[in-house]
């Protein structure tokens, strides 16, 4: 019986390897109105956004997803009350105290970005072990950001650029596209082929903003906590059926 069923299930998911976007990029949105909607505080509503985060993680592993980006914690996200910014550190920090104890089991590799000189020391120490204990994994990238900003990215990269000019490493004329990209956070990785937003908002919120400029955009009408691997199935339908012109005919 149990077969059955996950053979009915894995039969419904016909999306071919070729239409699969190879880096999924989701914002995740909507726990504060789940958890007034039951009367919770809002950490209870980031807490449940956790849980639906990494079963959606294995999800997108299983689906085949090379690289999948989660906004975790915005550069603007301080400007909360104080007990819900440490309410998401703590659930960060519990994230990565589980998946160090889960990581032979799992081959996925973590990166975090964003601008991380911010983060308490207990969590910068744990995100350097978990990016040193997986960074041989062959599977999923996973790259979790916090205090991450689009802009603050790109300020960070001009930044950097501007001190190989300064000693004299790089001329300003030689600045491309190129080599802002690996300057970024994502340096290596491609660029994000569908971002995924729940919870009904229709913004990219200074999410991967160089990043996103051939992306596709998912909105999706459901709540980050309610999002289920079958919604994130249905985006990457979606998705396979978008045709992708690149700017050409
Ligand atoms: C946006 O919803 C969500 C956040 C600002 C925090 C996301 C954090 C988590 C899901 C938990 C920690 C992450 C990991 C990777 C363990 P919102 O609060 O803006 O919702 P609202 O728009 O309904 O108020």
């Amino acid at each position: 019986m149990m077969n059955f069923f996950k053979r009915k299930h894995s039969a419904e998911f016909s999306v071919p390897p070729e239409k699969l976007p190879a880096h999924v990029a989701v914002i995740m949105d909507g726990n504060g109105r789940w958890a007034r909607r039951r009367g919770l505080p809002r950490t209870a509503g980031h807490a449940a956004g956790a849980r639906v985060f990494r079963t959606i993680t294995k999800h997108c592993e299983k689906r085949g997803v090379k690289v999948l980006t989660v906004y975790a914690f915005s550069t603007e996200n301080w400007s909360r009350p104080a007990e819900e910014v440490s309410g998401i550190m703590r659930l960060l920090r519990d994230h990565l105290i589980e998946s160090l104890a889960d990581f032979k089991a799992e081959n996925i590799k973590t990166r975090f970005i964003g601008d991380l000189s911010r983060l308490s020391r207990e969590l910068t120490d744990l995100i350097a072990e978990a990016e040193a204990e997986t960074a041989n994994k062959t599977g999923m990238q996973l790259n979790i950001a916090v205090n991450y900003g689009g802009r603050d990215e790109l300020v960070h990269a001009m930044r950097k650029i501007g001190r190989e000019i300064q000693r004299g490493a790089v001329k300003p004329e030689e600045i491309g596209e190129k080599m802002i990209e690996n300057h970024l956070y994502t340096a290596g990785q491609p660029d994000p082929d569908l971002i995924l937003r729940p919870s009904g908002e229709l913004r990219l919120s200074n999410y991967l903003i160089w990043q996103a400029a051939y992306a596709e955009m998912v909105f999706m009408d459901i709540l980050w906590p309610d999002f289920t691997p079958e919604d994130m199935d249905e985006a990457l339908r979606t998705y396979a059926a978008r045709n992708r012109r690149f700017g050409g005919v």
